[in-house]
């Protein structure tokens, strides 16, 4: 694994507006904003499977940091020669660094403990941590107020998890429990819908993760929030879905837990290259054909119509043909697959993936594939 860190300007937080509440005031000071991805691993992995088996080689890649559960996911299946790690915000980086060291160096239990999914007294997750930090020459205070990391875990300290935090506060308050929610109990349902739209309102959202972050919204953010989130009660197995317990529960329902977290511990093979940086200024800087897969998140929803269309453009530039762009959609109006680009969107995997998607937090994903020279994908 190596760590190339490219110097960037210094962190700004968001400012919470003056009348802002307690926890969001709070939420606003802490450096992660994602700790933990909400994005099953299970539709990556699937699609590097298929990318790489198609070419008969390991892939070269570049994906969005975020907290680094993917990038551990595709780190740990092994298909990756080369994989260029980017986030406009360092202590992501710092965290996927984390995770990585944790995938090579620990057992499930000991990944549990240290990211706080698992009981450790915070004195000796201190202890731990602060080595592991020497060690891949993190700064202290990466992850936040020190005490807090020590006390919760690493990955319960972003700002999108104090939603979730203050959101089933909220949701307590009102009587409600997820065993009742799946018991499909009426007022609890409601209960919920209330939480919802008093969390994450407007104000609320653009004081902890700034203007761009909410634009181009298709509905307000709660009522987007609540809408998937009751999907999964209706739809899907929420009995055992790790994204929904984790945001309602604060914790994993019995034996299902994100897929990177009880992977064999393994030395990573991949050559791993971190970068602090706009993905679409370090895309801009790649050359043509040179890669195999572009993992975008929903780095697009923060992006106007046009930042996207040449974001987009710049992927189908330095795809190799049979390469893969993935891009999540969460509650953006963006016609994304109408954007001007050379991606061949594969409508039919894209359906089939969302459909299997646990983390029902998106509305739409877009798989896309370079086309060859005979307009095929392989
Ligand atoms: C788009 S956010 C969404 C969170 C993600 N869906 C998850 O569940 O973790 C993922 C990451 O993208 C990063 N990010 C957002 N816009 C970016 C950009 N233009 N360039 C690089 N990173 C960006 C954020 O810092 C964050 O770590």
């Amino acid at each position: 694994m190596t760590a190339i860190m490219l110097a960037s300007k210094k962190r700004r937080n968001p400012k919470p507006s003056p009348k802002a509440e307690n926890w969001v005031e709070e939420a606003c000071r802490k450096p992660v904003a994602f700790s933990q991805v909400r994005e099953d691993a299970l539709i990556d992995l699937h699609i590097a499977d298929s990318v790489a088996s198609k070419s008969g080689r390991q892939l070269d890649g570049v994906i969005v940091a975020s907290g680094g559960c993917t990038v551990a996911a595709l780190a740990a299946q092994g298909k990756f020669r080369h994989m260029q790690v980017v986030d406009i915000n360092r202590s992501q980086i710092a965290l996927t660094m984390l995770k990585l060291w944790l995938l090579e160096n620990g057992e499930s239990i000991q990944r549990m403990q240290i990211l706080g999914h698992s009981p450790m007294s915070p004195r000796m997750r201190g202890v731990f941590l602060k080595q592991i930090m020497t060690t891949l020459q993190l700064p202290q205070d990466s992850f936040g107020d020190w005490s807090e990391v020590c006390l919760i875990g690493p990955d319960h300290c972003g700002r999108y998890e104090a939603v979730f935090a203050a959101l089933r506060k909220e949701f307590k308050i009102n009587g409600g429990t997820i065993e009742l929610l799946l018991k499909g109990d009426n007022y609890t349902h409601q209960a919920l819908e209330r939480a919802f739209a008093r969390v994450m309102n407007q104000k609320n959202l653009v004081a902890i993760f700034g203007e761009d972050a909410t634009a181009n919204k298709t509905m307000p953010f709660w009522q987007h929030f609540y809408n998937q989130t009751e999907m999964v009660f209706f739809f899907r197995s929420a009995a055992r879905n790790p994204y929904l317990f984790q945001m309602l529960a604060g914790d994993f329902p019995a034996n299902s837990i994100y897929p990177w977290l009880n992977a064999p511990s393994k030395e990573i093979d991949t050559d791993i290259e971190f970068t602090v940086d706009n993905i679409s200024t370090h895309i801009a800087k790649q050359p043509s054909s040179s890669l195999d897969f572009v993992h975008l998140s929903n780095t697009l929803d923060w992006l106007s119509e046009d930042a996207a269309s040449s974001l987009l453009q710049q992927a189908g530039r330095v795809l190799r043909p049979g390469g893969t762009v993935i891009i999540r959609q969460l509650n953006s109006s963006i016609d994304i697959r109408a954007l001007p680009n050379d991606i061949a969107w594969d409508g039919a995997l894209s359906r089939a993936m969302l459909i299997r998607d646990r983390s029902f937090f998106y509305r739409n994903l877009h798989i896309g594939f370079k086309p060859c020279k005979s307009g095929s994908r392989s």
